[in-house]
């Protein structure tokens, strides 16, 4: 067993076990214990910072060394993912889902090393689907090899995440470029759940996904595994997405495809300087 494979199976045993943290949630708890964060509806649970908690303890124990950067904390410790190996760590992507039991919540566990993926983790543990990638190992859902599917681009199912933070300044971008998409594709689909529809893409079920404004912790995990699976993720301008803080996130089967999407974007013309924050 090579090195990554083994710290994959000890991040996979710690997402399962969050997930059931997810499962016992007592609702009455949730929903007595919401507190709202920067912007428009956006919400923490005690169920993320338990569930938060837990993994940045469990993984500590296998993993000493590792710097965490999770949802839930201060973000103090973002630039030091350069250094060794760091966690980026969703406890509960999809908390506006979790807290109305929408059933599309996904924990999500990205380990780099020096600023890079080396394995990620997405588990949605309302459907059993583990979704997971090592560098160079490939890319599976339950244990089964999932590959994106190449389509012409007239036939592109788009998923995308609407910003809902940052709706007041960021809603017209997000509306055009759907509008766009929609009009050169086939429809349109929205999760609630950035890491979910990364790995529906890596797993050839949707063609496209975007969102203005996304955070490490949303794309890390799934970042590996679409690239695994064979697709593409960049910013809206081409460039690998940073890990260490905001950006914009294009992710595409394959590369064709993000070509023509960024040709789109091109059109609509918008300047990085709108969409990118000074973290
Ligand atoms: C959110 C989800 C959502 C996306 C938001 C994210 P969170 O994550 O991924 O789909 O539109 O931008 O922040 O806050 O529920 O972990």
């Amino acid at each position: 067993m090579n090195t990554y494979k083994e710290y994959l199976e000890i991040i996979k045993k710690a997402a399962l076990k969050a997930g059931e943290i997810m499962l016992s949630a007592d609702y009455d708890e949730v929903l007595g214990g919401i507190e709202s964060k920067e912007g428009t509806a956006n919400f923490v649970t005690e169920y993320d910072k338990k569930v938060q908690d837990f993994l940045f303890e469990t993984l500590a124990a296998s993993f000493p060394a590792a710097v965490f950067v999770g949802e839930e904390d201060d973000g103090s410790t973002a630039d030091k993912i350069f250094n060794g190996l760091a966690f980026i760590i969703d406890p509960i992507d999809g908390t506006t889902n979790f807290i109305r039991n929408f059933c599309a919540s996904t924990v999500s566990i990205a380990l780099l090393c020096n600023g890079s993926p080396i394995v990620g983790v997405v588990y949605n543990p309302y459907s059993g689907d583990l979704y997971c990638a090592t560098k160079g190992g490939g890319a599976f859902c339950n244990d089964k090899p999932i590959k994106t599917v190449k389509r012409p681009f007239s036939q592109s199912i788009v998923e995308f995440g609407t910003a809902p933070y940052y709706k007041g300044f960021l809603g017209d971008k997000t509306f055009a470029l759907a509008k766009a998409l929609f009009m050169s594709g086939a429809d349109l689909r929205r999760s609630g759940s950035a890491a979910l529809d990364l790995c529906t893409l890596a797993s050839g079920k949707c063609d496209i996904f975007f969102e203005v404004v996304l955070s490490p912790w949303d794309y890390a995990a799934s970042f590996l595994i679409l690239a695994e699976a064979g697709g593409v993720m960049t910013d809206f301008y081409g460039n690998e997405p940073c890990f260490d803080k905001r950006c914009s996130i294009l992710a595409c089967s394959c590369k064709g495809i993000s070509d023509q999407s960024i040709g789109i974007i091109e059109k609509l013309g918008f300047s990085a300087q709108d969409i990118v924050f000074d973290d």
